[in-house]
């Protein structure tokens, strides 16, 4: 039986994961969040207190390294050498350390072989960077996910303040520029739109406008969902 993918790629604070979650319920598909991986090999990094310029020993720190994925009420787990660390992983430090490995040939072949994996098995709504480019080429639809930098900052202050961390606007916005240009200017397999994606920005859409138009696009590529069983 065919496994229907859609890819979703797009810059930090897009909205890649609130939208692929809703996505993901509304089609029962599984949702995988790839970020969450190279957060973990991150995490992995800071505990041994590899420098993030240590490109060498990153590299080697990838044969002591499993990172597996598994799904408890269809919330993806994240599980480092099997310790869950599926909330440890979400630190502003562990997402510039994901960014800093993610460079690393050897960490994202590691990484990709998993999700194309995951992929060939299940019907999977796939966020990351290179997920239309070089996880899923083929996906069944791709979507490139962007907004402007000051739009994504407030979408990450308000979050933050939401759970009561004190931050300031500035700093994320900075940070996020910052990731950007890390993440867009890499060598191997960098942020970009694939060329059969179809571009979205959400600065000005609500999460259920892009989700409605996400759902509609996805009908329009393979007709009705449930019918193609
Ligand atoms: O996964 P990614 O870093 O791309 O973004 P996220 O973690 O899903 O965060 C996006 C935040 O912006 C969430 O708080 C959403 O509720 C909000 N948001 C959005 O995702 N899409 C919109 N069109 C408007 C707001
Ligand atoms: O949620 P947010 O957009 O802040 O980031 P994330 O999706 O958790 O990803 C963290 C970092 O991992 C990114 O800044 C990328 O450097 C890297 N990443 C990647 O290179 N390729 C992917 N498929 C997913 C994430």
């Amino acid at each position: 039986m065919k496994n229907y993918n859609i890819a979703i790629d797009g810059p930090a604070g897009a909205g890649k994961s609130t939208i692929a979650k809703k996505i993901a319920e509304q089609l029962k598909f599984i949702y995988v969040d790839t970020g969450a991986m190279y957060r973990a090999m991150g995490l992995f990094v800071i505990s041994k207190e590899i420098a993030a310029t240590d490109e060498r020993s990153i590299a080697a720190a990838c044969n002591e390294v499993t990172i597996s994925l598994n799904y408890q009420e269809g919330v993806q787990q994240v599980l480092l050498n099997g310790d869950n660390v599926t909330g440890l992983i979400r630190s502003e430090e562990a997402g510039m350390m994901a960014s800093a490995v993610a460079k690393i040939n050897e960490v994202r072949k590691k990484m990709v072989q998993l999700q194309k994996k995951i992929a060939s098995s299940s019907n999977v709504i796939m966020d990351g960077r290179d997920i239309g480019t070089v996880v899923l080429p083929k996906a069944d639809l791709k979507i490139y996910l962007t907004a402007g930098s000051k739009e994504r900052a407030l979408r990450r202050f308000k979050e933050l303040q939401e759970k009561g961390i004190d931050c300031n606007m500035n700093d994320i916005e900075q940070d996020i520029i910052n990731r950007d240009n890390q993440d867009m200017q890499r060598e191997i397999s960098p942020l970009k739109k694939a060329e059969d994606a179809v571009l979205l920005d959400t600065s000005n859409l609500t999460v259920d406008e892009v989700v409605k138009e996400i759902l509609s696009l996805f009908k329009a590529k393979i007709g009705d969902f449930d019918s193609a069983y």
